[in-house]
């Protein structure tokens, strides 16, 4: 297993580009089985989340052809149930349920597993798919879903916002008779991004990226090519990057008004962030941080996605920074791994309250899953020292070339097999 050694204490200086978004091309890439024409897909990251989807689609009878970042689907012909037990291992892929249903009006898909941050159900999905006609029967650690006369259109609303079950209906809905209407939707620019293939696609859909969207179902869809939006996660990461080590840096490639809510709160920590143009901000820091509280929302809420990374920040500001996580139940496993590097976090339910300004040293920590290896790799950028993290595995499924992009922009960093 691979580990990150990181030399921690030098401010991060330059430009550095961002990738296309993980939880855009993973939906993307399960809208591609809703035809059997040729998909083109451009900047697809170099992610291990991204290859385990091809393996999917590969496995349902896909042809997946990458070329650097770009990626050619051809589902000709494909099959509704298979030996995916992939499926339990990334919860991402579970919404190839949605595009198989639709276009073969059968699926069969095993039940995700439980992952560290929460329990993650899928309950919601699978409502939402009867109301659309499926039936529905789990057993054996697996769900197969059928719908003998297809799926029809109908309002969905759903009782609580859900990112993955909004794309997994959008794309059921697509193919399905008649007008569906989701309700208390997912505002994600991911969900936009979706659309926007599906509608390339030949797909009705309005309003995605509101809490409505109507989709008025087609007979069929077509080829089409799309370039995936910038991962925002990955440029927030950067954001931060650059005030926790009192850096100077220039995140090119991304969409500065998805990362709106992380923007207001740098600025109120007292980093300086400007927009430079529409895919360019530059982020400046001197230190003389402030603790600012931050409680996850949905879209345009401050993401959970970004949790991690501001704990690892708010160790390095004055004052008590409050954190509250709304969406995952269990999203603190950094803030003990934060501690063995000198942290003072205390957690209560579902909060964390940060004491700073605390000095960070080096120590050997373990990375727990994507967003708290990130949070220890910037905690690690500032510490006294060197620090070890191990198991990063979980970083490269959501972080393209982590390494180079850093140590590009001054960061002394290097993987260790
Ligand atoms: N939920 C249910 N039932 C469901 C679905 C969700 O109770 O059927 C609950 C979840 O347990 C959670 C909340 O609703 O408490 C929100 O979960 P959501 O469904 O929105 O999460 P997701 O779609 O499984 C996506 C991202 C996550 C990101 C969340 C929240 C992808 C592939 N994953 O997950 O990304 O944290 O939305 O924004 O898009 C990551 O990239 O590190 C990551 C975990």
């Amino acid at each position: 297993m691979d580990s990150l050694l990181i030399k921690g204490g030098v401010p991060l200086h330059g430009e550095v580009n961002i990738s296309g978004a993980k939880n855009a091309v993973l939906p993307i890439m399960a809208a591609t089985l809703l035809t059997s024409e040729p998909c083109v897909i451009r900047r697809v990251p170099n992610l291990s989340d991204v290859r385990f989807m091809g393996q999917i689609l590969n496995w349902l009878g896909a042809q997946v052809r990458f070329e650097g970042e770009v990626v050619h689907v051809r589902a000709k012909k494909i099959k509704g149930a298979g030996d995916y037990d992939l499926i339990r291992k990334m919860r991402g892929s579970i919404c190839i349920m949605g595009p198989l249903l639709g276009r073969l009006r059968k699926a069969r898909v095993s039940l995700p597993g439980g992952c560290v941050i929460g329990a993650r159900p899928i309950n919601l999905h699978l409502a939402g798919l009867e109301q659309l006609g499926a039936q529905i029967q789990q057993a054996h650690g697996y769900i197969e879903a059928v719908a003998p006369q297809g799926l029809r259109g109908t309002t969905i609303r759903f009782e609580r916002i859900t990112v993955t079950g909004t794309e997994d209906l959008i794309m059921a809905a697509v193919l399905a008779r008649g007008e569906t209407v989701i309700e208390n939707a997912a505002r994600e620019p991911e969900v936009a991004d979706l659309a926007d293939l599906l509608v390339k696609m030949g797909a009705q859909i309005e309003g995605a990226g509101t809490a409505t969207i109507r989709i008025q179902g087609v007979a069929r869809l077509h080829g089409a090519e799309h370039a995936i939006i910038a991962d925002r996660i990955e440029a927030g990461t950067f954001l931060v990057a650059a005030a926790i080590t009192g850096g100077d840096l220039t995140v090119t490639g991304c969409v500065p008004e998805h990362n709106g809510a992380l923007i207001t709160k740098l600025q109120a920590a007292g980093a300086e962030v400007t927009e430079v143009d529409r895919s360019t901000l530059r982020v400046r820091s001197e230190g003389g941080l402030r603790s600012v509280d931050v409680s996850t929302a949905e879209y345009p809420g401050f993401a959970t996605d970004l949790q991690a990374q501001y704990m690892a920040l708010m160790t390095q500001a004055e004052g008590i920074a409050i954190i509250t996580e709304t969406i995952f139940e269990n999203r603190f496993m950094h803030a003990q791994e934060l501690a063995r590097m000198g942290a003072n976090i205390r957690l209560e339910g579902n909060q964390a309250i940060v004491a700073g300004r605390k000095e960070l040293t080096g120590a050997g920590v373990i990375a727990s899953d994507l967003r708290a290896s990130a949070s220890l790799v910037l905690a690690a950028l500032v510490a006294r020292g060197e620090t070890v993290i191990d198991r990063v595995y979980h970083i490269d499924r959501g972080y393209e070339k982590i390494e180079g992009k850093l140590a590009g922009v001054g960061a002394q960093i290097r993987r260790l097999d």
